[in-house]
This record gives C-alpha cells, structure tokens and sequence, in this order.
C-alpha cells in the first residue's frame, strides 16, 4: 500500500440511508469500522476493508438501546438475550422496577420475595456483591453491553425482615452503606417498584435518602411509581417531588395510565411532566402495547379487560390461559383464583390505545421493552417492542417519521444515560448498529405465539462484529458493562 491508502478498515457498509439517531432526516452512505469504532461516515468511501457489505439502500442505525429491561440474568446466555439482539438491541439497562439480581436478596431469606422472583428463583441470586455481579458481567461474552442498576427493593429485603412497614433509621442506614457499595462498584444507578408490596411502604423521606446518596454519585434513578391507575397523577406529584427534593436525574419507567379509573389521566401527566421539565432532569419510558405484565397481584388484575397467565410454579398447565375461564372451572372467584396460581406472572390487558400513543408520540419519552425474559408465556413486548415502535407506529400508523423513532431508542436515550459513545452515528463513536428493512420491518410476536423473532432485521453489530445474521445469533460476543462511573475499566469512560 502507498502512502497516500486510506488504511484498511475491519468492516464497511456501502450504500445504506444512515440513520444517525439524532432524530434528523436519514442521509444516503457508508460508514467504515475500525477496532470497534466508527472510522469514517461519508459516500463513496474507497472498498477498502476486510468485510464490505453492500446495503443496497436499507437502513443502517446506531444499535438500539433497551432502556427498561429484566435482563440482569438473560444476559449471561445467548437464549436468554436472542430476543433483545433478535430486534436491534444492543445495549439492555438491566436491574428495573425496585429489582435487581445483586447483592443477593436472600441474605434473610430462602426464596426471593415476588417481584424479585421475576428474575427467577433462588438460582438467580447467587451473587453476594454487586461488585461480583459486575465481576460476573466482565467475565462472561457478552452479545450486549449492559448497563446496571441496583433495585430498592433488593436493598430493602436484605435491611429488613418485615417489609409490610416504613424502614427505621438503622435500616435505612443499611441500604445506603450497600447503595454506596454498588455505586462504587460501577452500578449506574438506582431503581424503585413502589407498586409492589415490599416497596409500598416505603416512605417519601426513605426515598429522598436513598435518591440523595444517587445525585451526589451524578447516578440515575428510575422509578416504578406508586400508582399507575386512577392514582397515577399523584404518583407523577411524588416522583417530581423527589426529583425537586434530591436533584437526581429521574426516569419514570414504562410510563402509562392502567384501568378504566387510568383511562385519558396521560393528558394530565405528561402536562406535569413537561412543566418539570423546564427546571428538573426528568425523563420517562414506554412500551407500545395496550397490556402490561409482571408477577400476580389481585388489584392489578381486578381493573383489567382480560387477564392470561404467563407462568405459575402450583399451576403450570394454566399457563396462556385466561384467569376468568381458570376461576369458572374450579368454581371460585378470581381472587381465590390468583392466591392459588401463585407464585406466578399475568399477562393484564388494561391500557387504553389512545394514552399509549399519546405518551409514545410525547417528544421526550423513550422505548424500552420491559419484557420478561423468564415467562413460560411471555409478554410479546420481549420479542417486538423495538420493531413493533419503528414498523407499526412510524410506518403503518404515522405517530411519527422513522428517524424520530429512531432516535427515542438511540440518541435520546444515550443522552439520558449519559453513555456519550453510544447512540449515534458518527466517528470515534462505538460500532453498535443495526441494518433493517424499513419497508419490512415489523413485530412479528403476538399473545397468541410471543416468541416470533422479528421481521426485517438483517444485521446486528456490536462494536463493529456481528452478533445476528441471517435470522441467527453468531455467537460472538464483546459486549462490555457500562455507566457512569469513570474508573470502570469496562465502561465508555476508558476509551
Ligand atoms: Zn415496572
Ligand atoms: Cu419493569
């Protein structure tokens, strides 16, 4: 090679329309990988590259970014995480809604507290520290990155015994020494499922201490909030109260209004959301689908159109049925129904179409699935939510143009999370794309079969390599763990 040779680059894409996820118009052509990163984005870039594939006009975006996930064990297996690199995900936040697999929660107990049992059983909590959860991460191939958080809830079951009741002094004590501990081993964060049971008591002023400690860290905190039905607008008062209150940046999860008591109350919320806005950090995700899920709580299922049972340890084959049928059959209300079905998981059709697009369309929220990675029968948002955003709402329904799409699961949401190498197209950032189909790109899993991989995703590259080709996991994997913390050296901050 002569002087004058660009030098050989590991991959090139030639002719793709470049999304960059900054939520601009996409721009026809090429972008070259060198050790991971994004070399050069420009057109007719010289074919000079170990791999060159020719992207015949499909989209080319920055790898998406799952926002909401349980995936803090699926993530060790190429089972587990196919149906997140499956649609474009190459990046999962992991330890949501109060839930997190580290430090173990079963310092005073045998079996996991539901919700904590969404991860699985006492099998998935077999790491002590969160720093060997971390250590656990580093060491494994990774097919994504992963960014962790430390649930609340986790923290409050290893304080205390009783969860039915406000933490005390000491207790609260105890959570923040081991809160402490996680941020200083590289977690990004904190989450909070105060709809739950073991959080419900939690008072305003343990949150405020908990969510302090995370500010002074510059952490994030995400919270399940309190309420999402009929009392959603309060819940929305309280996590802006708590933002005000400890200046933390906040991200209120899988945003949406439950129930017909919920119905239209996302008028008001994202009214409330917006005016804090001008003055707070506070951002909001959603998932695009009219029905929740999580583990079984008799109040979540009584405001529900229908209800379908997506595991139960007692009651394995009423999985994928529906409650009222379950309870008809043996004769008893569904209360009754659920108390013997537990420990299990539903599946709640509960959400009005009009707030989920409402809330999807808002400018700032992001997408993320929260599925649910362990479910017999899962949710269907686990294998499509991403493509089910870009191919059904921007495509077939018109919420928005693809490239707005586009960047609430990229740029926007790298932003948020502070991971300043990731979510875009550029130079220097890290080679995590995604090359679809837009004119085919589509959700492909529904209740009745949820685990349809998605259709339209060609490739999925994760620093430059491809980890799905050709409707196949590669197996490759050099997924590393992220987050704020600039000492990590497994984090955006080293290169
Ligand atoms: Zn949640
Ligand atoms: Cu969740």
């Amino acid at each position: 090679m002569t002087a004058q040779d660009p030098p050989l680059a590991d991959l090139l894409i030639r002719g793709a329309m470049i999304y960059d996820g900054t939520g601009g118009p996409p721009v026809a052509g090429d972008v070259s990988v060198q050790d991971g990163r994004i070399a050069h984005v420009g057109e007719g870039l010289a074919p000079r590259a170990r791999e060159v594939i020719e992207a015949g006009g499909l989209a080319l975006a920055p790898g998406f970014i799952d926002v909401h996930t349980h995936d803090d064990m699926a993530a060790f297996s190429s089972d587990g995480i196919t149906p997140k690199i499956s649609q474009g995900v190459t990046t999962v936040v992991v330890g949501n809604c109060g839930i997190s697999a580290a430090p173990s929660p079963l310092l005073r107990r045998d079996t996991p507290v539901p919700p904590l049992d969404l991860l699985g059983g006492r099998e998935a909590f077999t790491f002590d520290g969160f720093g060997d959860y971390l250590a656990a991460l580093r060491g494994a191939a990774l097919q994504v990155n992963v960014v962790p958080l430390v649930g609340h809830t986790t923290l409050r079951a290893r304080a205390m015994d009783d969860l039915d009741r406000p933490a005390t002094t000491a207790e609260i004590d105890h959570m923040l020494r081991e809160l402490d501990q996680a941020l200083a081993a590289g977690a990004a964060g904190v989450s909070t499922g105060l709809a739950y049971p073991p959080a419900r008591f939690s008072t305003t002023d343990e949150l405020v201490a908990l969510v302090s400690r995370v500010a002074q860290a510059g952490a994030l905190w995400t919270t399940h909030m309190r309420d999402e039905r009929g009392g959603v607008v309060s819940a929305v008062a309280e996590t802006i109260d708590i933002a005000r209150r400890t200046g933390a940046r906040t991200l209120i999860s899988h945003h949406k209004c439950c129930g017909e008591s919920g119905r239209g109350l996302s008028h008001a919320t994202l009214q409330m959301i917006g005016a804090a806005r001008e003055e707070l950090s506070i951002d909001l995700d959603v998932y695009p689908y009219t029905a929740s899920s999580t583990v079984l709580i008799e109040t979540f299922a009584r405001d529900s159109r229908e209800v379908t049972i997506s595991w139960s340890e007692p009651h394995p084959e009423m999985v994928g049925r529906g409650l009222a049928g379950i309870a008809s059959e043996w004769g008893v209300d569904e209360g009754t129904a659920i108390e013997r079905l537990k420990p299990g998981g539903a599946i709640y059709h509960q959400i009005d179409e009009a707030d989920v697009e409402r809330i999807l369309r808002y400018p700032p929220s992001l997408v993320g699935s929260d599925g649910l990675p362990g479910d017999v029968n899962p949710h269907p948002r686990l294998w499509g939510a991403f493509p089910r955003v870009l191919g059904h709402y921007a495509r077939e329904k018109g919420l928005f143009p693809l490239e707005t799409a586009i960047a609430k699961m990229t740029g926007q949401t790298a932003a948020v999370l502070g991971l300043e190498a990731h979510g875009r197209i550029a130079p220097g950032m890290v080679a995590d794309l995604v090359l679809f189909d837009p004119g085919r790109i589509l959700d492909a899993s529904t209740y009745e079969a949820p685990r349809n991989p998605a259709e339209g995703i060609v490739g999925v590259f994760l620093g430059g390599r491809a980890v799905w080709s050709d409707g196949a996991a590669t197996g490759a994997g050099s997924g590393r763990v992220l987050g704020r913390h600039a000492a990590d050296p497994g984090s955006d901050a080293r290169a």
